[in-house]
């Protein structure tokens, strides 16, 4: 019996190599810069599956070097960098890893919610920077309870996030491409897009980046906001145009902005945006957590074991696949 050739991208957890080192022969890139192009085109001559990572270009070129491949894996929800319609062409499952992350997703963006209005991070510079000279002499931000937080993507992870804020007294609105019944049960309310940018205290985006996400946020929605609003992004950076957060922010058109995500990624450090007092940025730490990267690696691994042995995998993304001409 031969042994399967699969290429691994990404550092994974040793339980998860180790056990797709039982069934398969790895060929592993775990360094955090991308993998070449040819070295990738050259590995993929005789792989039959992969798990890709997001800085991978998972196109009809790559697709077209790979021959063999019947299955591709990757440890995220988001999958902006794959072009479906080619793997479904290719006869190539693609499968992703939703569920698991939601929890911790939704816990890192509420903790940007709150750390927006409560100025947790200033707080602490204030600390070090030895400005805390009287017990009377504070920051201030703002109360959560009662104010109206409006997400823009509201799926999975915008339910979870959404049952946070009712903890906290938040009234819940949200904007999807369609209404969603199972949010109106939560006591989420359905609004416009431009309903939802005048009406939110907090902005929280999670829309998967698509064509119709991309700079979804630009100078003409900032200016729809409110002046005292702050804005969450958690999902992917090139859904705002950068540089008018970067005049909505200096303008003092929004508040303030937290940020989990960059255009590019990562932000370089000379952005005049990084100096600025009314932002918070985290390094893409979404699901960044010792449990759900296990989870994660798992569901991925699980999924490419699937697509080796031509089974369905347990979260196919291209559903409409050809399964059965992989066997
Ligand atoms: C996801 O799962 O899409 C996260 O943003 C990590 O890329």
């Amino acid at each position: 019996m031969t042994v399967p050739k699969v290429i691994v991208i990404g550092k994974m957890n040793d339980i998860v190599i180790e056990k797709l080192q039982e069934q398969c022969e790895l060929k592993i890139w775990d360094k955090p810069t991308p993998i070449p192009e040819q070295l990738l085109k050259d590995w993929l001559k005789n792989a039959e599956g992969m798990i890709s990572r997001g800085d991978v270009k998972v196109d009809e070129d790559l697709l077209s070097h790979a021959p063999a491949l019947r299955v591709i894996a990757q440890s995220s929800v988001g999958y902006d960098n794959v072009d479906l319609d080619a793997c479904t062409k290719h006869s190539v499952p693609f499968g992703n890893t939703p569920g698991v992350l939601v929890e911790a997703t939704a816990d890192l963006t509420f903790g940007l919610v709150l750390s927006s209005a409560r100025r947790i991070q200033e707080g602490w510079e204030y600390v070090k920077e030895g400005k805390w000279d009287s017990p009377f002499n504070i920051p201030l931000g703002v109360d959560l309870y009662g104010k109206t937080l409006g997400i823009v993507g509201m799926g999975n992870i915008g339910r979870s996030v959404a049952k946070r804020a009712q903890a906290s007294g938040m009234e819940i609105i949200y904007h999807n491409r369609s209404q969603r019944d199972e949010n109106e049960i939560l006591g989420a309310k359905y609004v416009s897009f431009d309903g939802l940018l005048e009406q939110s205290d907090f902005v929280v985006v999670l829309v998967p980046l698509s064509d119709s996400s991309r700079q979804l946020f630009g100078k003409k929605q900032f200016s729809k906001m409110k002046s005292t609003s702050r804005f969450i992004n958690a999902s992917r950076g090139a859904v705002v145009d950068t540089e008018a957060l970067y005049e909505a922010l200096v303008n003092k058109e929004i508040a303030y902005a937290a940020l989990d995500v960059t255009d590019p990624e990562p932000i370089n450090t000379d952005h005049p945006i990084i100096n600025l007092e009314n932002i918070l940025i985290t390094p893409h730490i979404g699901s960044a957590t010792h449990e759900t990267r296990l989870a994660m690696a798992t569901l991925t691994v699980d999924n490419v074991l699937a697509g080796l042995n031509g089974k369905k995998l347990p979260t196919c993304v291209n559903n409409s696949v050809n399964y059965s001409s992989m066997l």
